[in-house]
């Protein structure tokens, strides 16, 4: 399991991250394995299946590839995909992960000619990795220094063509040189409900779960467009349905189950309500920074523009303007609650 470091999703039952726990087995074997597997991204998986279909023909490796969007998409799973796709084998790392430069030089050394090198968070390696991986890209060598003070000296070693395959949920933080040497850029998008629908009825069928189709679409409508999210809430509802019910989960079951995850109709949760919530009674309806919301509702700043934002600006629940945040009208009818005449002078900036 690679180590995020930086988010603390373990308490969100809608968490996108990874939870390590007795059913992660489970979890990767619901992944998909070949492309035609894999549902929804239909605009990602007709390019990407173009430029593998070149680079096979033409016996290149494939260009490098960053994958960005939302955590809990399918990033990974992508990435698995394409080197199974193009018939090679996949190293699997992370940006912290890499710390020395001998980290990342035993990485590249031990890959074979067209193999793929996932990094996972490629937007947290440090500089002096990043300027490493610069020639590795481009002309397939790296530079290493090899002793210390004066009797230190260069060593040029020549890789085998590789793929780089960089995944990050914030492509805005990627350092533009870095940037430049992906030859294909993809942006995973969240997912319709008949994707996650279909998705979840698919998972069923490898869990054993039955599930009629109301069911799913009850779990994919409350699973904020995030497959991750989706096959989560599939087995913890399986749960309810094996207790309260004949295993089988109903549209009834689904909604008891979610309700009691405190998961609304939408999929908004606690985190989600609390961040809308402040910006209305703590600063009428906005404007307000993203650093002092953070800190109003005691939550890192990273996890609201990631997990959160996504979410609730594609339901139309929240806006981004240069000076904050604001909740829209969306917002307050569906949390119920009224707009005041002090609102109104704020959110009128929309
Ligand atoms: N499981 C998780 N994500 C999936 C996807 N995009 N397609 C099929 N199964 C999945």
């Amino acid at each position: 399991m690679i180590e995020t470091g930086e988010f603390d999703f373990e308490s969100r039952i809608v968490s996108p991250q990874v939870i390590n726990g007795d059913d992660s087995d489970i979890d990767y074997s619901l992944r998909p394995k070949t492309l035609s597997e894999y549902i929804g991204q239909d605009k990602v998986k007709e390019n990407m299946s173009i430029y593998i279909e070149a680079a096979k023909k033409r016996g290149e490796p494939l260009d490098h590839v960053l994958l960005y969007g939302p955590p809990g998409l399918g990033k990974t799973t992508l990435s698995n995909i394409i080197a199974h796709e193009m018939g090679v084998n996949i190293r699997v790392t992370s940006g912290p992960a890499i710390e020395k430069a001998g980290d990342l030089a035993a990485l590249l050394t031990s890959l074979q000619a067209g193999d793929v090198l996932f990094i996972d968070e490629i937007h947290r390696l440090s500089r002096a990795i990043e300027e490493i991986l610069y020639p590795a890209l481009e002309d397939f060598t790296i530079d290493l220094m090899i002793g210390n003070g004066p009797a230190a000296r260069s060593i040029r070693i020549d890789l085998p063509k590789f793929t780089l395959i960089g995944a990050t949920t914030r492509s805005g933080q990627l350092s533009a040189p870095l940037r430049d040497r992906f030859g294909i850029i993809q942006r995973l998008e969240l997912y319709s409900a008949d994707d996650l629908a279909e998705i979840i009825q698919r998972s069923a069928v490898i869990l054993g779960v039955a599930i009629d189709r109301e069911g799913a679409y009850e779990l994919a409508s409350r699973s904020r467009g995030t497959p991750r999210i989706a096959n989560r809430f599939l087995k913890r509802v399986r749960d309810y349905a094996d207790v309260m019910g004949d295993g089988r989960i109903t549209k009834d079951i689904a909604k008891i189950a979610l309700d009691r995850m405190e998961v609304d109709s939408l999929g908004l949760d606690s985190l989600d309500k609390r961040m809308l919530s402040m910006i209305i009674s703590g600063y009428n309806g906005g404007p307000v920074g993203l650093e002092t919301l953070a800190s109003a509702i005691g939550e890192e700043a990273v996890t609201l523009e990631d997990v959160c934002e996504p979410f609730l600006m594609q339901l139309g629940f929240l806006a981004r303007t240069p000076r904050g945040r604001c909740a829209t009208d969306l917002a307050y009818k569906h949390l119920g609650i009224p707009k005041t005449s002090s609102d109104d002078g704020q959110t009128s900036l929309l």
